[in-house]
């Protein structure tokens, strides 16, 4: 280090480096708690600069055997790292310092109101976290929070810093009052250690040594708390993981499989068993850019040869023979929501965990949890930002941990099927048995042998449009025709199953999932029973109709959008149900005040206004002949 405490250069940083161990912590608070204050001051304090911290990545990146030139920031921003390819933008600051005792990397996050996604983000790699508290506003909503999120994250180390000592007169009394409230806080979270300072980050007092102000404080100043705090707890002390990115197969000899550990550490000659398929053999060599390793460890990227040639892809997991991961694709989950729309129970939606992404949909929330008090509340949906805990069902089995037991293990991210986005992040408790013990019946007459004495393949007819559009009148006509020529048909009417099967749902969002869910399954059966079902449902949004689909045979279902135009069916207003969601007396109703998502891409496309129901109903008929569902001389 030269005389500003710069380091000369990458060399001189690794040596230097060896020796310290790493801090990552991050810090919360409100918006004017001072948290831009503390961490300038904090960075200025440590003398470090931006040179220092591009340097400092870069040695890491080769220490750590990353190959490629690329900076590898994510050895700073691994768990929820997927955001990162998808684009998407975290509002989180990565910042770098360093002092003669120890490194740090700080994560900085915004206080605004749409903060969840950053702070999950920002704290799910952090030790530590720095809550910001003003002096004279004591604790906020957004400090306990941000106390429950991190808490959420695994993390069970706290720094109170109650900020802007100096205008409360370095009170002695307000200082302590407020720690006493906040331990009471943290104790309910399961939180012991927390460290209180006073502080004043703006004339830098118990920043980074004592302040003479506060002469009845005896603890340490902030820096030399995070300089001395002992974060124990090694990653590379619990079984191996390795969740498999890619296949490298560069030529026939050759066959590796890469990725980032998330748990434990390998040496050639290691056991190990790969899920989900459960296949077991030896670790021959640990590839890098830089050579073979004797040895790699958590947070390291590598890429393994095996001994024996067994077939591996990308999303699978090694494990440490003895020890490796569970398998299931049903969770206890706790859930935090990041989206405008709410979480649907029953919703189909994409799930992100370690190197797999799977189809995935939530129940009902057992409970959400009131940030203040702490209380479970009961809720059908789980709101923006709001924290539950709910049941989650993947669409395959994946190998997982407890988030308890391996953070990168058991934590996934939400991503919303048609726009990408991420919209919620979660924590698995544990594995739910319930499908595990419940096998599906071979049955002996099957679906092949209804068919064949029915003379006609199954299918779903999926009619979907506005209310009013006409959609029971041409399925009952559809029915008629195909009866007529000899069908076994059934009709699911709106509503009719509203008077039975859906009799305790409403028409909120959340009622209407449901209510397609729980349809799409009776279909689905019925579609085995070898029956050509007609469905006459509003089914305003996409996502449920592509569940729908989903829940029979590839060609089995045949989306129809029954289009007549919302002024039309306005006019037409059989029920006088336009006339009352116009006048307010009728919520959520379907073109008024709750959205229809019009279909993309539908098997048939029926412009009533143009033909009669008559001409819509054979034009159906007509499409199933030509797909070779029923034949006209039957
Ligand atoms: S869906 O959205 O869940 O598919 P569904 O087709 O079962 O709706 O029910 C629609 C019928 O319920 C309408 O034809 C109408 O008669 C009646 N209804 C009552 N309230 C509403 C509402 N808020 N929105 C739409 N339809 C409603």
């Amino acid at each position: 280090m030269n005389a500003e405490g710069r380091f000369e250069d990458v060399e001189a940083y690794l040596i230097a480096q060896q020796a310290k161990g790493l801090l990552r912590f991050i810090t919360c608070g409100s918006v004017d708690d001072g948290k831009s204050t503390l961490i300038g001051r904090l960075l200025h304090e440590s003398k470090a600069l931006f040179d220092d911290q591009l340097a400092a990545l870069e040695g890491d990146s080769r220490k750590f055997g990353t190959q490629g030139d690329e900076l590898d920031f994510a050895l700073l921003l691994d768990g929820l790292g997927a955001e990162r390819e998808q684009g998407i933008t975290i509002d989180v600051a990565y910042r770098f310092f360093v002092t003669e005792k120890r490194k740090f990397i700080v994560a900085d996050t915004p206080g605004h109101e749409q903060y969840t996604r950053n702070m999950i983000t920002g704290a799910s790699t952090a030790d530590l976290a720095v809550i910001l508290v003003d002096a004279r506003k004591g604790l906020l909503t957004q400090t306990r929070r941000h106390s429950y999120l991190v808490s959420l994250v695994g993390i069970r180390r706290i720094v109170l810093a109650v900020n802007k000592l100096d205008l409360v007169d370095w009170s002695q009394e307000v200082f302590e009052s407020i720690e006493r409230d906040y331990r009471a806080f943290a104790a309910q979270l399961g939180i012991e250690d927390v460290v209180a300072i006073p502080l004043s980050a703006l004339r830098g007092d118990n920043l980074s040594s004592p302040s003479a102000r506060t002469p009845w404080y005896r603890g340490p100043s902030l820096l030399q708390h995070l300089e001395t705090v002992d974060v124990g707890g090694d990653d590379a002390s619990g079984p191996l993981r390795l969740p498999v990115q890619w296949v490298n197969r560069p030529d026939l000899d050759f066959r590796g499989y890469s990725g980032r550990i998330l748990g434990g550490r390998v040496r050639p000659g290691d056991a190990v068993r790969v899920l989900p398929s459960g296949r077991t053999s030896t670790v021959a060599r640990i590839v890098t850019f830089d050579g073979d390793l004797a040895e790699a460890r958590s947070g390291q990227s590598v890429t393994l040869t095996l001994t024996d040639d067994i077939d591996i892809s990308r999303g699978d997991v090694i494990c440490a023979a003895g020890d490796p991961a569970g398998l299931a694709d049903q969770f206890e989950a706790t859930l935090v929501w990041m989206a405008d729309a709410p979480m649907l129970p029953g919703r189909p939606y994409l799930v992100k965990l370690g190197a797999t992404t799977l189809g995935a949909s939530f129940g009902q929330p057992k409970y959400v949890v009131d940030v203040n008090s702490l209380e479970h509340l009961a809720a059908k949906t789980l709101e923006l930002n709001g924290i539950g805990v709910a049941n989650l069902t993947l669409d395959r089995a994946v190998a997982f941990d407890p988030y308890a037991s391996n953070r990168d293990m058991g934590s996934f991210i939400v991503i919303d099927r048609y726009t990408n986005q991420t919209v919620g992040a979660g924590l698995l408790h544990f594995a739910l048995r319930r499908s595990q013990n419940i096998h599906w019946q071979a049955v002996e007459v099957d679906k092949q042998a209804r068919i064949r004495q029915n003379g006609h393949s199954p299918c779903v007819l999926w009619l979907t449009g506005l209310s009013g559009s006409g959609k029971s009148t041409i399925a009952n006509i559809v029915e008629r025709q195909l009866h007529a020529l000899g069908a076994r048909t059934y009709l699911l009417d709106g509503d009719n199953v509203r008077h039975g099967l859906s009799k305790d749902l409403g028409f909120t969002d959340a009622d209407r999932v449901e209510n397609i869910r729980r349809i799409g399954e009776v279909a689905r059966l019925m579609v085995d029973a070898g029956l050509i079902v007609i469905t006459a449902f509003i089914s305003p949004f996409r996502s449920e109709r592509q569940l729908a689909r989903g829940m029979v045979e590839d060609g089995e279902f045949i989306e129809i959008f029954v289009d007549t135009p919302l002024a039309v069916v306005e006019q037409r207003d059989p029920k006088g149900l336009y006339k009352k969601a116009r006048r307010g007396e009728l919520k959520n109703f379907t073109g008024i005040d709750s959205p229809y998502e019009v279909p993309a891409a539908p098997e048939l496309h029926l412009r009533t206004m143009e033909q009669s129901p008559e001409e819509s109903a054979s034009a159906i008929v007509d499409l199933l002949v030509r797909r070779g569902v029923i034949r006209r001389s039957h």
